[in-house]
């Protein structure tokens, strides 16, 4: 019988790492190797190492051996980053070292190393603002509009059009929603979630905005299923991961939590985040024959009932 191939998932305590690993874990035979600097702890992670597949590494991307944490490697799937405009905005040195600089040393040591496929997780951001509401294919034009989506694009120029050895899978994944180990509650439907639980209303600006969106776990299985059928693959393919029924608008979204906790939606001013974008999901449907599984409304509910009970408290709360 042949060995079990080795995944790393750098950034792998964190949101989607979590929700990622859990799945490698149940629904392949692929050795997982997590490597983190523990931004915001790594309790996330306590409930693999029960399993042999599972190994863990401590450290910042920025420094660290990169050959030492490629050793045995197969796979890198790299989530490491500051994610988000707010944290890009307050610390950009370490936006433009962790998200760019400390992602393409990574995959220059992979096609080194002679990886057999290098996963960048990038983010539908990346198509920025819109004034026709077509839907977005993977071929269209990007408009980063923040540091964090320049960050992201500038990687993905690199990974796609340079590296030559590299088979590169570039996924720019919708806006996560849902349970994982590690909950976030600075994404758009959290954040709504937040408030209202918070605050008993909900702060809404550019109520008509379009923000297509997706369940955590949805995005890691989406990484699955890229992983295990790498083969299939151009040496360089970009997919956007989501499903064009979640494309929505913000108010549909702001209602389904106002709803569920009975409050107050209130329209506010603001130039902040000028988003605004419809993607379309049909290559990785038709290539991969991908389908996501969860719904907000599902997660609005599952969400609010662990908040009721205590089981979401405030430290988790106020990460
Ligand atoms: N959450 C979303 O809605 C979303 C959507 C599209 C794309 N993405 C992308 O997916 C990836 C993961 O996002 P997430 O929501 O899980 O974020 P997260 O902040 O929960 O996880 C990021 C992880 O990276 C780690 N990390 C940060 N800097 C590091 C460094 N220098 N060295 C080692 N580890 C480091 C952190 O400790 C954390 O565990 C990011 O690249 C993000 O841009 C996220």
């Amino acid at each position: 019988m042949s060995e079990s191939k080795t995944v790393l998932v750098s950034g792998g305590a964190g949101y989607i790492g979590s929700a990622l690993v859990s799945r490698l874990l149940s629904d392949t035979d692929l050795n997982v190797k997590v490597f983190d600097n523990l931004m915001y702890d790594g309790d996330s992670l306590l409930q693999f190492f029960n399993f042999k597949k599972f190994s863990f590494i401590k450290g910042d991307l920025r420094t660290f051996d990169l050959p030492k944490i490629l050793s045995g490697v197969d796979f890198v799937v790299n989530l490491a980053a500051l994610v988000g405009e707010p944290i890009c905005k307050k610390y950009p040195k370490e936006a433009q070292e962790i998200n760019f600089e400390a992602n393409i040393n990574l995959a220059k040591a992979c096609e080194k190393h002679g990886v057999d496929r290098y996963v960048m997780m990038s983010t539908c951001s990346n198509y920025g603002l819109r004034q026709n509401q077509e839907m977005l294919t993977e071929s269209d034009e990007l408009q980063p509009i923040s540091l964090y989506s320049e960050t992201k694009v500038n990687s993905e120029k690199i990974l796609l059009n340079e590296l030559p050895e590299l088979s590169t899978a570039v996924l720019r994944a919708s806006t996560a929603y849902g349970m994982a180990a590690r909950i976030r509650f600075d994404l758009l439907l959290h954040q709504f979630i937040y408030e209202a639980w918070e605050k008993k209303q909900i702060n809404l600006y550019g109520a008509n905005s379009w923000r297509p969106m997706v369940h955590v776990d949805d995005i890691a299985r989406a990484i699955v299923l890229v992983l295990t059928q790498h083969d299939k693959m151009k040496k360089k393919d970009v997919f956007n991961v989501g499903s064009n029924e979640q494309n929505f608008q913000k108010i549909t979204l702001a209602k389904m939590v106002s709803e569920r906790f009975d409050v107050g939606i209130s329209e506010i001013e603001s130039k902040n985040d000028p988003r605004d974008y419809k993607v379309s999901f049909d290559k990785i449907k038709s290539e991969l024959n991908y389908h996501t599984t969860h719904k907000p409304q599902e997660s609005v509910e599952q969400i609010a009932s662990a908040l009721e009970s205590g089981l979401i408290n405030n430290r988790i709360l106020h990460e």
